[in-house]
């Protein structure tokens, strides 16, 4: 395989649609596609949550066999960190705030697995979810401060037909909770609809707008909720310019990401 043709999509498995949506546009582009299928221990900053992340490995094999995937990498946790491994990659600022402030080495985990993944499949392109914003924006950081040679293709969030973004944690969600799950998309479009609108708006009010419109139960918590500089992640206090309207809530005990992208 030359490797210039190769288009390779890095996931931790559990494939659903916003995996597959990544396999057919890597299809489209290049000539070979590798999809990756590994749960890398080094990103969660939880023990547990790495344990419980489900792992669907013969599913994931009939689907991307079904998507014509040209070749799946799946390797151990061993041979990827094999004993006396001790090297990481350090992200730099854009990885600090968001989800790097609650999850602290999470980003370093996946920049360093990521490095690792492009040295070992050498690929032309690699295809990331936009649902994950400030992954993409630390992994583009990355290859452009490692001069590396991968392009990065940045590809749109799958939703549910209610909205819900498309995630391996959404099975996680007993049904009154995939319920009050399909609030957050509601909760940013109304508060980036309030946001476009109103000319003197305060962060309160941004977050009073989006609780009041995801009206979350007893046991459920709103993490952060921001508008942030497309590029720089940077807190914004003006919506004249583009901006990433991003949070993360606690369903229950399930964690889920969301954003919307105006630019
Ligand atoms: P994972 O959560 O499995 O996601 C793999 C890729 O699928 C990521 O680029 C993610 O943004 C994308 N994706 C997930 N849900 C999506 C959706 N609803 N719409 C569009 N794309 C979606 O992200 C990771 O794995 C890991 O951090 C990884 C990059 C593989 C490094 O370990």
């Amino acid at each position: 395989v030359g490797r210039r043709k190769v288009g390779f999509v890095p996931t931790m498995g559990d494939l659903h649609e916003g995996h597959l949506s990544l396999i057919r546009r890597s299809r489209k582009e290049n000539g070979v596609t590798v999809l990756s299928i590994f749960v890398n221990p080094i990103q969660f900053n939880r023990k547990d949550d790495y344990q419980r992340y489900r792992r669907n490995e013969v599913k994931d094999l009939a689907k991307a066999s079904a998507e014509s995937v040209d070749c799946v990498f799946l390797p151990s946790a061993k041979e990827i960190y094999p004993a006396g491994y001790q090297t990481k990659v350090s992200a730099g600022k854009l990885s600090q705030g968001l989800c790097g402030a609650f999850r602290p080495g999470h980003f370093d985990g996946v920049a360093t697995v990521v490095l690792k993944l492009f040295n070992l499949v050498q690929p032309r392109r690699a295809y990331f979810g936009l649902k994950d914003y400030q992954q993409f924006r630390v992994v583009e950081r990355m290859v452009a401060d490692l001069d590396l040679s991968v392009r990065l293709v940045g590809c749109p969030i799958v939703r549910e037909p209610d909205g819900l973004a498309m995630s391996s944690r959404n099975s996680r969600l007993a049904p009154p909770e995939r319920r009050r799950a399909a609030r957050i998309y509601a909760a940013l479009q109304s508060t980036a609809l309030m946001i476009k609108s109103t000319s003197n708006w305060s962060q309160s009010a941004m977050r009073s707008r989006f609780a009041r419109e995801l009206a979350p139960d007893k046991g459920d918590k709103i993490e952060y909720l921001e508008m942030v500089h497309p590029e720089s992640l940077e807190p914004l206090k003006t919506a004249r310019g583009p901006f990433v309207l991003t949070a993360a809530v606690y369903i229950g005990q399930t964690r889920l990401i969301d954003n919307i992208i105006h630019l």
